[in-house]
């Protein structure tokens, strides 16, 4: 029997991704950015879906359907509403987005036919339908409480409702302007961080403030922003505001209430701004577990799943459990609009077509993936200095020797993982007990501000030893979206990834999901007696983490990485000449 296609799409807001559903089971899915190279790149997802189709061998015409992540004419219509209200304050900003809706965003039914040759049905999914999916649909629940929040969809920025079976059905919703999402955003914006990008920044951020309520002078005024609502629900106060109508977020009001300016960035970072972030995390939580506490006694259901933007918030996340009564947690390893491409894609599979579900997102390595062959030719091919290892043994002894021994380790393993965090296909492993580690990688590779914490991975069997976990570990921890306490007699033992409030953003890992990262670990654990690495992304600073082998030779030969651990091959930085790195000489397949 002929199996069905579908292909889910999310772009032109940011973050643009495809995923493909082969008969219900999610098959590949990758954002455009690692194809591209242009960090939450908007554009049509062109290489991504080359790659989708690619993956199983199959043309755009075996696809059955094509889903999309928004419905373009309600936005549309939100957009327009939003300028009227605000008119003439907002006709600059009306005249500089127009553009973009006319040559695109009202035209996706026509990029599907020019820029990928598709020409049947295409599914126009609400976004935070897609969100509610893209969690719900692939998560471990028969049944489920589901609550979206992000910025803005079409109107929606906050919603929920339940999940049973195939059904999905969102039960109330706030709309815009009011959003959480957007309240955070605002406040990434004042502190001089970017919007849509440094948020996580801001969460980093935020331990460094007064985290005592009744002490931090910040959190009273952020709660005059938000007026929140016994059931959960709220509403902003729009006078702190301007993103509805200008192309800058706070408003001059929004100063006066802080007490100063819009922060430059680059200026330097005052414990009032630390203390706003703390503000801010703060008032972020109180208003999620109001509205989570709110869901669970409307719904009765003791499983929750939790998608949009807000999602990635891991510190609030680490909360949930703790501050409602929900019992069991998941999200997507992608909760924000990337991952609204698969929530669309499964949302026509399960709701529209009626299929019944049959597939649990495990692991999140459903990105493109390399042979040894592959990977040897492209070494030869450009003449790069490597040795093979005899086997998987020689590779894990080899590697947590080199990591003993303080080097700076890219570690380049089968499927580039899907969502924005690195998860062991393509991340940078060191050393988690150096002191002077988390200083030692921000010199040879990744140049972060300084507050910034690396991120622990350990097996998933030695979790709750060095942490203090819900139990049983929710599995969105597999994808680094949880932060715990790190148990305070190994604050000292793992220096390098214990954050200034004692907590870290682990990812847990299990053998079946990647078997010689899990060996690795204990290995290294063998030697050190922490079975902890650090485990951060592939990638320099503002660029996208590495997809190809070309992009991770590129990436160690640009910057201070000492080896490359890839496949088979151990790439030294050392053995290689360092002004030909990005030489055209290099092929990149
Ligand atoms: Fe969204």
């Amino acid at each position: 029997m002929r199996c069905m296609y579908i292909l889910g799409v999310s772009c032109y807001y940011h973050d643009s991704a495809a995923a493909l559903l082969k008969d219900g089971v999610i098959v590949a899915a990758a954002q455009e950015e690692r194809f591209t190279r242009k960090k939450h790149d908007t554009s049509f997802p062109v290489n991504s879906i080359k790659y989708c189709l690619e993956s199983q061998k199959i043309t755009i015409n075996d696809v059955a359907y094509a889903a999309f992540y928004e419905k373009p004419i309600l936005k549309f219509e939100r957009m327009l509403s939003q300028h009227l209200q605000s008119f003439p304050r907002s006709f600059k900003t009306f005249l500089s987005s127009m553009p973009s809706w006319f040559s695109e965003k009202l035209r996706v039914a026509s990029a599907f036919r020019k820029k990928i040759g598709y020409k049947k049905d295409i599914f126009f999914i609400e976004h935070h339908l897609a969100h509610a999916a893209g969690a719900f649909l692939i998560s471990p629940f028969e049944t489920a409480a589901i609550v979206t929040i992000d910025g803005v969809g079409e109107w929606t920025t906050t919603a929920y409702g339940t999940g049973d079976g195939e059904d999905i059905r969102l039960a109330k919703e706030i709309r815009f302007p009011s959003s959480l999402g957007l309240l955070y955003s605002t406040l990434t914006a004042y502190l001089g961080f970017s919007v849509n990008n440094s948020e996580y920044k801001v969460m980093g951020l935020s331990p460094y403030g007064e985290t005592d309520k009744s002490r931090n002078p910040y959190y009273q005024k952020i709660k005059k922003v938000i007026d929140l609502k016994g059931d959960g629900s709220y509403r902003m106060d729009m006078k702190y505001f301007k993103y509805h109508y200008a192309d800058r977020m706070p408003s001059e009001k929004l100063c006066e209430l802080l007490g100063g300016p819009i922060r430059k960035s680059g200026d330097e970072l005052t414990q009032r701004h630390k203390d706003i972030a703390a503000a801010l995390q703060l008032a972020y939580e109180e208003a999620l577990f109001a509205i989570l506490r709110h869901v669970h006694n409307e719904t009765k259901c003791d499983n929750l799943v939790l998608s949009g933007g807000c999602g990635l918030n891991s510190v609030a996340n680490g909360k949930i459990l703790k501050n409602t009564p929900f019992k069991k947690f998941w999200s997507q390893p992608d909760p924000g609009d990337g991952g609204a491409s698969i929530g669309a894609a499964s949302y026509a599979y399960n709701v529209i077509l009626g299929n019944k579900r049959n597939f649990v997102l495990r692991d999140a390595y459903l990105g493109p993936g390399f042979t040894t062959e592959e990977i040897r030719r492209f070494l030869d091919a450009n003449g790069i200095k490597y040795t093979e290892f005899k086997d998987e043994d020689d590779i894990v002894r080899t590697t947590a020797r080199l990591i003993m021994e303080d080097n700076v380790v890219g570690w380049f393993h089968g499927r580039m993982e899907w969502g924005p965090r690195a998860l062991g296909a393509r991340s940078i492993l060191s050393n988690a007990c150096n002191p002077k580690m988390q200083e030692i990688l921000n010199l040879k590779v990744k140049h972060r501000e300084k507050f910034r914490p690396f991120a622990p991975v350990v097996c998933e069997d030695d979790a709750l030893k060095y942490f203090d976990c819900d139990r049983p570990i929710p599995e969105p921890t597999d994808f680094m979206l949880m932060v715990y306490p790190i148990r305070k007699e190994y604050h000292k033992a793992i220096p390098a990834v214990t954050h200034v409030d004692g907590s870290g953003r682990l990812q847990t890992i299990r053998r079946e999901q990647n078997r010689m990262y899990y060996d690795l670990i204990k290995e290294f654990g063998k030697h050190s007696g922490i079975p902890i690495l650090i485990n951060t992304s592939f990638n320099i600073r503002g660029e996208p983490i590495v997809c190809t082998p070309y992009d991770a030779y590129k990436c160690m030969m640009g910057t201070g990485i000492d080896c490359t651990v890839m496949d088979r091959f151990l790439i030294k930085r050392a053995d290689n000449p360092q002004d030909m790195w990005n030489s055209e000489k290099y092929a990149k397949d």
